[in-house]
């Protein structure tokens, strides 16, 4: 079976062929350079870039692949979450395809494919092996979410942010300190540059109830504000801020996905999403499972960030497990639902 995905929720504009679980090709074509001078994804822009450039990345990605459009048997697109206009492009391209070459047509869930990530190898290969139930969770730009997942349509929403995603944070912060846009790799590179003195104590929100799965980084990003107006903004004051911040969210966000493990009493955790790219994160999260004995599951740098493979997998294993979808597969995008 021959699968195509098609993502573009956001600013990433991406087409994969798989064949049989297997990532054959992943092309991706970021937008992100168009959004850098307004400090944020602009919804206009984004989905102008994705009707320029998805037919060039489809025929980027048949060519890595060694296939053509003839020999794909099943399109799989992201219907949601994401940017309306973002989505709708992404949509009507898959339903063209599907039309005109006769072939099935199946609607995914972004999150439940960033999940399903942490299961693909180096390679790009998917693990067969994914073993239910396990603790998923979604850490990127728009959202932060730990879902309880019992099989690959039945995923529960077990926490979720109260405000602000994590990547949002990151993004926030670089644009209060004037860092660039996204802010999640410059805050990192800078955290990495702090010269370790007078760590700042930021705040670690909702971690005083220990039952509590929930997330807030608004407080945070707030507490960021009010600390750089009041400082000497020096270069080595912005990495102490970058360091501090980084610190502050890793720390909360460890402490409650494994409660979310513990709680549960499972021992796989999968975690996918932008903000998985933070080598600390990575760190930090490999560390305290090691210690536990908890099983992570962790996508490759590359899989972390949005990508049509992750789409085109999830796809072909709905696919074979029955689901279908037909031409009046609509956008959706505010469904959080898995
Ligand atoms: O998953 P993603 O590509 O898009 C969404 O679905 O949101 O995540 C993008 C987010 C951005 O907010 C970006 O700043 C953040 O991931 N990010 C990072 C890092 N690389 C990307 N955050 C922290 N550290 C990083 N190295
Ligand atoms: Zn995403």
């Amino acid at each position: 079976m021959i699968t195509l995905g098609i993502e573009t929720s956001c600013d990433e504009t991406a087409a994969s062929i798989v064949e049989n679980g297997n990532v054959l090709s992943n092309e991706i074509s970021s937008s992100v350079h168009l959004h850098a001078e307004y400090g944020g994804v602009v919804p206009e822009i984004a989905s102008r870039f994705h009707t320029e450039y998805i037919y060039s990345v489809l025929e980027k990605a048949l060519q890595d692949a060694g296939k053509t459009l003839e020999e794909v048997n099943l399109v799989s697109v992201t219907k949601g979450p994401g940017l309306p206009g973002s989505l709708l492009v992404g949509v009507a391209f898959a339903k063209a395809i599907s039309l005109a070459r006769n072939i099935p047509i199946i609607g995914v869930n972004h999150l439940s494919a960033h999940v399903l990530s942490c299961f693909l190898d180096k390679k790009g290969a998917l693990n067969r092996e994914i073993k239910f139930p396990f603790i998923g969770v979604v850490i990127s730009g728009g959202h932060t979410s730990i879902y309880l997942c019992r099989d690959i349509e039945n995923f529960e929403c077990i926490g979720r942010t109260k405000d602000d995603a994590v990547g949002e944070a990151f993004d926030k912060v670089a644009k209060i300190m004037d860092l660039g846009y996204p802010g999640g790799p410059v805050v990192e590179k800078r955290a990495g540059e702090f010269n370790g003195k007078d760590e700042i104590s930021f705040p670690r929100a909702l971690l005083e109830d220990k039952e509590d799965l929930d997330f807030s980084f608004s407080g945070i990003k707030t507490a960021v504000l009010y600390y750089w107006q009041k400082c000497s903004k020096t270069e080595d004051e912005k990495n102490k801020i970058c360091y501090s911040f980084q610190e502050a969210v890793t720390d909360v966000i460890v402490k409650k996905v494994i409660r979310a493990v513990r709680q549960n009493n499972i021992g796989i955790l999968a975690v996918g999403g932008g903000v998985v790219n933070n080598h600390w994160l990575r760190t930090r999260l490999g560390e305290e499972c090691q210690k536990l004995g908890i099983e992570l599951k962790i996508p490759e740098k590359n899989n972390c960030t949005d990508n049509a493979a992750m789409i085109a997998v999830l796809g072909e294993i709905l696919y074979k497990s029955g689901k279908r979808d037909d031409l009046y597969l609509s956008a959706e995008p505010t469904n959080n639902r898995l």
